[in-house]
């Protein structure tokens, strides 16, 4: 790898049209079921682990407990596995396993606003959700009610079983549903997932902007730097400048869960993805276990002046400015709502030895400014004076974020 002064990409980022239902006009913070505990429904076997109320309760306690709540975290998030593999023959509604959600959605909601929380639920735009369960296909508005009534704030619409052909249509139709209940409801869409994989097209992020309040794009992050680092280069290559121009306050690129407190990432891996996470404006819903986080992992997760990065009132989706050595070190900024730009580097490259300095001249990130004072975000204190130049020390799978003001 060589080690050399950036080169600037083009940068730039156009207005957004976003869906303007009053909500999610900040990326939204919560924890969110699915990268860490998956499909267990065997709750014998694993009584700690399995889609349960309890696994959702002991995890809206977490959050307060813990300090998440405080930090912004605010949104408990149930995925697949919560439903029975038949709907109610009488009523048509989607019901929960009562094994498993003896207490129903609805008292599951109240517990989790009871703690200040709010509460999402997860379908399908197709006939059957990923795991085989109903999806809500020819079912939308009862569907919308039925989440209206238990008082969901916030449905995650994924794509499995239907064509993507029809994505424009359907997920627009389910959007109006949850507008005609009159509640409140967040729409996070699973839409350009689905088109991406495996395609060299791109999906029209500003439409979907019109409908969604987030749209999950490209694969499931999984438990794994390679799988992070895939999701950075795919950020980093045309898509993330599209999905750039269509993002801003109340719709969010959503470059899938936070994994740092799991089994695959180191620290620096962790707070690498946090970073970025931040920089480009997804949303942050953890994908771990509150109840066995390591303290130092919490921390790191919970910082905030990196949390002010991703919640700056700006709302703009930070995009790569360099690549360098065949995309192994990436600079990456987000202008912000005071001046300020926040700066991302980090190695995403194991074919480095030790520390090395990646250097940046200011007019390449876009800083109008001669010098400019380096705030250092993770460390949470002052680093430099520069002028001219930005140097900023990496090393295989660490990142740094700093704050430039002038
Ligand atoms: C995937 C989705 C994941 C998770 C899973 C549930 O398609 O991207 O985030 O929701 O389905 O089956």
């Amino acid at each position: 790898m060589r080690v050399s002064t950036l080169t600037v990409f083009a940068l730039c980022v156009g207005g957004s049209i976003a869906l303007q239902n009053g909500l999610a006009r900040t990326p939204p913070m919560g924890w969110l079921s699915w990268e860490r505990f998956r499909c267990i429904t065997d709750c014998a076997t694993y009584p700690d682990s399995c889609i349960s109320e309890q696994l959702y309760m002991a995890h809206a306690d977490r959050m307060v407990a813990d300090g998440w709540l405080a930090a912004g975290y605010n949104l408990v998030a149930v995925d697949d596995c919560w439903q029975l593999p038949q709907r109610n023959a009488t009523t048509g509604q989607q019901q929960p396993d009562p094994t498993r959600f003896p207490s129903g959605m609805a008292a599951l909601a109240k517990y989790v606003h009871a703690r200040g929380l709010k509460f999402q639920i997860y379908s399908d735009v197709g006939t059957a959700t990923c795991e085989g369960l109903p999806g809500s296909l020819g079912h939308f508005d009862i569907d919308a009610k039925t989440y209206a009534s238990w008082g969901v704030d916030s449905v995650k619409l994924d794509g499995c079983n239907a064509n993507v052909t029809d994505f424009r249509k359907l997920y627009t139709e389910f959007g109006r549903a949850l507008a005609r209940t009159g509640r409140p409801i967040l729409y996070a869409c699973s839409w350009p997932a689905y088109i991406d994989i495996g395609s060299t097209q791109l999906a029209n992020f500003s439409e979907i902007a019109q409908v969604c309040n987030l749209w999950r794009a490209y694969d499931d992050v999984q438990d794994s730097s390679s799988s992070l680092y895939s999701i950075m280069r795919w950020w980093g290559g045309k898509a993330g400048t599209a999905m750039a121009k269509a993002s801003g306050p109340g719709g969010w690129s959503d470059a899938d869960m936070l994994i740092g407190g799991d089994f695959g990432l180191s620290f620096s891996e962790a707070q690498m993805q946090f970073g970025l996470w931040a920089v480009i404006a997804s949303p942050l819903f953890l994908g771990n276990d509150l109840r066995r986080i390591d303290p130092q992992v919490a921390a790191m997760l919970q910082n905030p002046a990196v949390i002010a990065i991703s919640q700056d009132s700006l709302g703009r989706q930070g995009t790569i400015v360099a690549a360098l050595s065949n995309n192994d070190v990436q600079w990456w900024t987000r202008p912000l709502a005071n001046g300020d730009l926040a700066v991302f580097a980090a190695c995403i490259s194991d074919d480095q030895g030790t520390f090395f300095f990646s250097n940046a001249t200011l007019s390449a990130l876009g800083w109008p400014h001669q010098s400019a004072h380096v705030f250092d975000t993770y460390a949470q204190k002052p680093l430099a004076m520069v002028t001219g130049v930005l140097s900023l020390t990496l090393a295989p799978n660490l990142s740094q974020l700093v704050r430039l003001h002038h």
